[in-house]
């Protein structure tokens, strides 16, 4: 059987339905495996054009590895507060689910593997800028379980499997399926919504950034490189380190041509991530190198918010914690009373 599918786990949700859409464009036959938490509209375009597998990587099936040349995982509990609301659920997703899929791609044949690791995974430090030989400092169950993937993968390198750690800057900018809940998309929909950009616990921790497509793009780019240059490999994937403070300001200059913004800091707590990171190794290995600005994004953001197509915020779907407590709820409520009508 031919091998030439590119298998994305988690491709329905905010990076990965801007990466399938990539592939597609590239001439790539793609598979989607997803537990479809925020539904399938984010590939409603595109829904003849790939085979979408509804599907939990906890329970993968390697029979979806036929035909399969790569797999790009994505598919996970992604951010701190999902994991803290269930940590025993992002183990079993983040760690065991990322090595279930792993040692059914090791066993049947399918050599590269992308994995959407998490720049997070640093934690707290300011003094100096991580590179990928930087002691890691996990400061939550989110991070420690992507640093634990990490270590899985790398110890199933071998000629016929090669892993490839992508860690993951914050990111930024437009996808089908939107996250309001990420830094710089938050500040942007604050300032269309509200005039005003909030910045928390003074703004004065950094943090690294990248956007979407990027992030897709280097996922494709690791699919392409030579094993022998990125097999079992970390790197770090950021365009920028920015202070929240500076960034509050800067996305405000970006706007204040159209629309007066004002930030406003609010003090308090102090934030338990803080870390700058060094993105020089995947240009150096591969030639790889984001290239899409703040600016740029922002701009491209702000034009869909004015074509009118969001207009409640508030819904709980944009912010993944939110989704999540909503859907665990339903559950509850449903074993209640079965079916709705
Ligand atoms: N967005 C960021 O800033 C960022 C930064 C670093 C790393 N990451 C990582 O990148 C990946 C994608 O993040 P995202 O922002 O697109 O998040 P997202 O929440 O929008 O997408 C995750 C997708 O994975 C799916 N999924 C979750 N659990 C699953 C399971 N058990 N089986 C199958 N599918 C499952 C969800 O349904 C969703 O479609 C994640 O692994 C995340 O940890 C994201």
């Amino acid at each position: 059987m031919a091998k030439d599918i590119v298998l994305v786990t988690g491709g329905a949700g905010y990076i990965g339905s801007v990466l399938v859409k990539k592939l597609l464009e590239k001439g790539e036959k793609v598979r989607v495996v997803d537990k479809l938490y925020f539904g399938d509209s984010a590939l409603a375009d595109i829904r003849g054009k790939i085979e979408l597998k509804a599907g939990d990587v906890r329970q993968f099936d390697p029979d979806l590895l036929d035909g399969v040349k790569c797999v790009m995982h994505l598919g996970s509990l992604s951010n701190d507060p999902t994991a803290e609301f269930d940590p025993k659920a992002n183990k079993e997703i983040n760690f065991e689910g990322t090595m279930r899929v792993a040692e059914a791609c090791k066993r049947k044949g399918v050599k590269k593997f992308t994995f959407a690791s998490s720049c997070a995974i640093y934690g707290f430090h300011v003094d100096d800028i991580a590179d990928e030989d930087h002691s890691t400092n996990p400061q939550s169950e989110y991070s420690q379980s992507k640093l634990d993937a990490e270590n899985g993968l790398r110890s199933l390198v071998s000629a016929a499997f090669c892993p490839v750690m992508l860690r993951q800057a914050t990111v930024f900018g437009f996808s089908n399926r939107m996250r309001w809940d990420l830094v710089a998309n938050t500040m942007t929909k604050d300032a269309f919504a509200s005039d005003r950009i909030h910045v928390y616990c003074a703004g004065d921790n950094w943090r690294p950034l990248v956007d979407v497509n990027d992030v897709a793009e280097a996922h494709i780019a690791m699919m392409q490189a030579p094993d022998d240059k990125v097999k079992g490999q970390v790197f770090n994937l950021v365009h920028k380190n920015y202070r929240i403070l500076e960034l509050g300001h800067w996305i405000a200059e970006i706007i204040k041509p159209k629309q007066k913004i004002e930030v406003n800091v609010l003090f308090g707590s102090k934030e338990s991530r803080s870390y700058r990171v060094a993105g020089d190794k995947i240009s150096q290995v591969t030639g790889f190198e984001p290239k899409v600005t703040v600016e740029d994004a922002v701009r491209s953001i702000w034009q869909v918010l004015h074509s009118g197509r969001y207009t409640d915020f508030t819904n709980p779907i944009y912010y993944n914690i939110e989704w999540m407590k909503l859907l665990v709820d339903m559950e509850q409520k449903l074993k209640l009373i079965g079916k709705v009508f």
